[in-house]
């Protein structure tokens, strides 16, 4: 077994985001114009053959779970044949390799049955509201009653724990947040409320609108009981029982309450390029070094060229803040 992909700030690199495609299902406002694209071309997306082989050499340096993202990777036909792939890697410390996916939930129903036989461990669902009117205006598209299938389905098909998503929006969604708790301990689920970071396509963000953790976790004390779950390690979100549990809620303050000192994440655009943060400015490209033959050594160096370029933080506070260069669908979130 090979070393570990560690950066100077002693970070150790333990999860990889695959994105499968730059295109979704939905159109949701604070991520993609109506008009998108053009997307990646066809014949730049890696395929399923291609994924296998890095997340191999990723895992033989360290990394012991994988999550799949989009854009929306159901709109990947291959997706199942993925996953199987996929779940024929092992660790190193024995067992298979964990496979999560993040998704918006569209066609779900029809495919999980294949996708939990093909070995996918996990699911987060994103759901920014449950008020079907708001939810077409927000994502541009009639599709409620499709997401609230695949939630349904994903709850049924007993894959634990089970994360629903939401971006806490000002004069979109801040209203309804105890609604979106309630919602998902309906669904045995975990919801998950995320500050909005500078990754819109339109750049309008501000941080003047931001609705914080602190303001989120403000409003849902007026209806909840909220105690925080201590050991958080590298995860993302803060975690508090809901009244006295079982059922938990999720707080994501990448904005205010930074945790980039933590991150332990690494990511890979459907297109073969290498991203050491989601703010990265720049990219490894893992995709030209395949098609010119690369050795599983030549890639693993890539990888660790990628990995010791990785900054400090995110740097959205720092006067000279430029947003990447690509929108959200296109990283992976
Ligand atoms: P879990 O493994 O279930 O904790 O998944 P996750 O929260 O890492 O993944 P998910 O795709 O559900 O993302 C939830 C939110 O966290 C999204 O808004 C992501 O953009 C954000 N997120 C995930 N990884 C990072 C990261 O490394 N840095 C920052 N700043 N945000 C991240
Ligand atoms: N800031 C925070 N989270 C975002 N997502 C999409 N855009 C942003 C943003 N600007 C979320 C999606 C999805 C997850 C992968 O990232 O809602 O749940
Ligand atoms: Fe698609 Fe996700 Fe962007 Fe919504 S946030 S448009 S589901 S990629």
């Amino acid at each position: 077994r090979a070393g570990t992909l560690a950066d100077g700030f002693g970070r150790v690199h333990r999860d990889l985001r695959v994105s499968l495609t730059d295109k979704c299902s939905l159109r949701c406002t604070y991520c993609m114009p109506e008009d998108a694209g053009p997307f990646m071309p066809k014949e730049d997306l890696l395929d399923a053959g291609q994924i296998e082989r890095l997340v191999r050499i990723a895992v033989d340096h360290g990394i012991t779970g994988v999550r799949l993202t989009g854009g929306e990777p159901l709109l990947r036909a291959d997706l199942e044949d993925i996953v199987a792939r996929l779940s024929t890697i092992e660790l190193s410390g024995g067992g298979s390799l964990p496979i999560a996916m993040t998704t918006n939930g569209i066609s779900l129903d029809r495919r999980l049955p294949a996708l939990q036989k093909a070995g996918l461990s996990r699911l987060n669902i994103s759901l920014d509201t449950v008020r079907p009117d708001r939810y077409r205006a927000l994502t541009r598209r009639d599709r409620f009653k499709d997401v609230m299938a695949g939630i349904a389905a994903a709850r049924d098909s007993g894959l634990r724990p089970l994360k629903l998503n939401a971006v806490a929006m000002r004069g979109v969604n801040e209203d309804e947040l105890v609604d979106l708790v309630a919602f998902a301990v309906s669904q045995d689920a975990q919801m998950r409320f995320i500050e909005q970071m500078p990754l819109d396509a339109g750049h309008t963000w501000k941080r003047d609108n931001l609705v914080s953790g602190e303001e989120i976790l403000e409003q849902l004390s007026h209806r909840f009981d909220l105690e925080e779950v201590p050991g958080r390690g590298s995860s993302p979100a803060a975690i508090y029982t809901v009244d006295g549990g079982p059922h938990t809620v999720g707080v994501i303050a990448s904005v205010s309450a930074p945790f980039c000192g933590d991150c332990d994440r690494l990511r890979f655009t459907a297109d073969g390029q290498m991203r050491n943060c989601l703010f990265a400015r720049q990219e490894t490209d893992l995709r030209t070094l395949l098609r010119e033959g690369a050795s599983e050594e030549d890639l693993a160096a890539a990888m660790q060229l990628s990995v010791d370029a990785k900054k400090a933080g995110h740097g959205i506070d720092d006067p000279g803040f430029v947003q990447p260069g690509r929108g959200m669908n296109a990283i992976g979130g």
